[in-house]
Parts: structure tokens; sequence; C-alpha cells
């Protein structure tokens, strides 16, 4: 059985204004038709013999959660409830644990709720070529070509090939820094790690009873304390609190011996920062990107995005983000995207 584990317990913090803690990113219409989050569960309907998502999301996003599958046509979900954020170790164990609840051989398509994919049908195609090393029980991971030294990424050098599609994977290093980062573009034999995985359920929880098996413990605990509540699955609090926080880049894709890799070019992005929109979008002839009631004089490559009836105007300006919501204005230089982080930081300091 083939279960796609929707990870949505990101905070999106870098695309503040408009993506708030209790309605982050991954639950807006940043791009494209619906939210990312839709988005991505409308994607995995195109897959051959798909079974019920199982949807990982904080407890305070599960409103929006449920609502948004249900007006995506989704009625027999299953959602996992986070008490609090322990990153995606863990996530993806309880994905793994409520998984083979439904099937002792259940395969997860772990996908994040916050990308973009201009190209579904390449997707589609890059799933079905990795199913055949996920039963074999590889942990396979997908691989896009890098076009510049990103620190944000986890990185994947190919080694043999195991098969027409895949390669074994030589090293994976996640989030190296920019030196390292250069060095792998001029390489040339690695690829990026979309943050999307395959493999099934069992194998992930044999991986981390080697890597991290206290983690494991703590979630089995936390998973077998759950209680049902209308259509979720709420985690128990304590014993969730025990679990260390670990992602699954660190906790297993750095240590395994068996991950894989199947390159795909699927025009995928990591809607991750302002920058990162500006960079996917439709940008005009002056290199703008455009969102509602806008007007930019002498104005070059920078993302423009206000809210209802809110004129922005901008003159002789170059590569400016700014970002209007009733309650909060941004502007940022878009070379400084990555930090607008800090700002909510702050936020959260002063309470
Ligand atoms: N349920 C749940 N709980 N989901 C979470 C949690 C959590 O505690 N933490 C993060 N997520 C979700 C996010 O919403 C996102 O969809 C996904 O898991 C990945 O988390 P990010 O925090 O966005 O990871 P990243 O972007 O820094 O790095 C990962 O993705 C990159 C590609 O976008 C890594 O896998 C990198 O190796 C990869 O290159
Ligand atoms: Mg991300």
């Amino acid at each position: 059985m083939l279960i796609p584990l929707i990870l949505s317990g990101g905070s999106g913090t870098r695309l503040w204004p408009v993506s708030r803690k209790n309605l982050p990113k991954q639950f807006l219409a940043l791009a494209g038709k619906g939210t990312l989050f839709q988005q991505t569960i409308a994607r995995t309907r195109q897959l051959p013999h798909v079974a019920a998502p199982i949807v990982v999301a904080s407890e305070d996003h599960r409103f929006l959660a449920a609502d948004q599958l249900l007006e995506a046509g989704i009625d027999d979900a299953t959602i996992v409830l986070e008490p609090l954020a322990r990153n995606t170790a863990p996530a993806i164990a309880l994905g793994a644990l409520s998984a083979l609840q439904r099937d002792a051989d259940a395969t997860l398509l772990v996908l994040p709720a916050d990308h973009l994919i201009g190209d579904t049908a390449a997707f589609v195609e890059a799933v079905k070529q990795a199913l055949p090393l996920a039963a074999q029980g590889w942990l396979v991971t997908f691989g896009i070509r890098p076009d510049r030294p990103e620190t944000g990424f986890g990185y994947i050098r190919r080694a043999a090939a195991i098969d027409d599609h895949g390669f074994s994977v030589g090293q994976f290093v996640e989030k190296p820094d920019l030196a390292t980062a250069e060095s792998y573009l001029a390489d040339g034999g690695y690829d990026w790690n979309s943050g999307m995985f395959l493999f099934k359920a069992a194998r992930y929880l044999e991986e981390l009873a080697a890597h991290a098996p206290a983690m494991l413990a703590a979630v089995r605990e936390a998973h077998a304390k759950a209680t049902a509540d209308l259509d979720f699955v709420r985690i128990d609090h304590d014993a969730f609190a025990r679990v260390p926080d670990k992602s699954i880049d660190y906790a297993v894709m750095e240590k395994t011996r068996r991950a894989a890799v199947i390159p795909v070019s699927c025009a995928w992005s990591d809607i991750g920062s302002w920058s990162a929109l500006w960079l996917t979008g439709d940008k005009d002839a002056d290199g703008n990107l455009r969102e509602g009631d806008t007007l930019a004089v002498d104005t070059r490559n920078s993302l423009l995005r206000s809210h209802e009836r809110h004129l922005l105007a901008t003159v002789g300006v170059d590569d400016l983000i700014v970002v209007t919501t009733p309650d909060a204005t941004l502007v940022a230089h878009r070379n400084a995207a990555q930090d607008v982080k800090k700002i909510v930081e702050q936020l959260k300091a002063a309470g």
C-alpha cells in the first residue's frame, strides 16, 4: 500500500508578515491554484493505487488541515496532531507508526506540504521509478540539479547506478557551509535533496532503531498513548515532549547506508522565502513579481505584494521585497530574504 505522508508542521517564518503562527505558509495560496498543502495532496491523487493520506500537523492547525482537506475532496485522511514541534524525524516516525496500523508492508511517500512543483507528470514518473527501489529496502530521495550554491538544502553525491533510474547515495550532507556548497556545485556530481522521500515504513523505523534509538522509543510511547478525537489522532503531550528535536536529514539520511537517489526534473521549488517566491513566479518585463494593487515606476527585480484595496507604489528602487498586510508591512532587500525570520524572532522575544 502506497501512503502519502504530508508534513505540514512547519512555521514558515521567512514569509512573514503573510505567513503567521496561526496561518503558516503551507495553508496559504501563495502561488498556483489552492493552498500549497492542497496542491501537495492533489499531486498525490495522480499516483496509481494510492491510499488515503496521512497528514502530520501541529495541534494548533487541526481545523485548517481538516477544512482544507475537505475542500480538496478528501474525507478519508488520517490527521496526526503534534502537541509540539520536534522536527521531521519524529514527525515521519509518527506517520510510519500510523501507516503500519493500516498495513504492515506500507510504503510511505513523504512530502513537505510547502513545495511548488511545476511539472506534476515528471513528479509522478519519478515516484513510479522509485517504487521498485523502495520495495528492495532502499530509502529513496529525489535529487534536483542545483543551479546555485544554496546552503539551506541537503546535498547528495550520486554513486553507482542501481537500475535504469536510480543511484546509490555516496554521501549525504545536510546544509553545508557556502564554501562546501560551492565546491559541490563545481564538482557537478551532487544533487539537492528535494526533501521528498519514498521508503517502507518499517525500514524507516529500523533506521531510527539503529541511529536514533532514544528518539524511536520516545515516539513509540507518544504514539501508543495517542487518543482518537473526531477525525484526529492526538499525540500524547508529555511523552512527545521527551522526543529529541532532529530532522530526518541529520538523524537518518546522513547516516544510513541504504539511501538511493532518483534524479527528477519537475520544476521543483521550496517556497522557503520571499526571494524563492520571486525566483519562481511570473515576473513582468522589469523583473517585478506583483500581486494585488501595485504601481511600479522605475522599479526592477522586486517583489511587490499588497493586500486588498491597498495601493503599493514604488519608484526608483531595485531588488526590493515589499509586502503589506492589514497590520504589518515588510520592506527588505532581496538578498536579505533569509533574515526575515529574525524579525519574527524579535517579535517573539518582545512577546
Ligand atoms: N509535522 C511536522 N512537524 N512537520 C514539520 C516539522 C515538525 O516538527 N518541522 C518541519 N516540518 C515540515 C515543514 O513544514 C516542511 O514541509 C518539511 O517538514 C521540511 O521542513 P523544513 O524545515 O522546511 O526543512 P528544510 O527546508 O530546512 O530542509 C529540508 O528540505 C530541503 C528541501 O526543501 C531538508 O530535507 C533538506 O535536506 C532539503 O534540501
Ligand atoms: Mg523547507
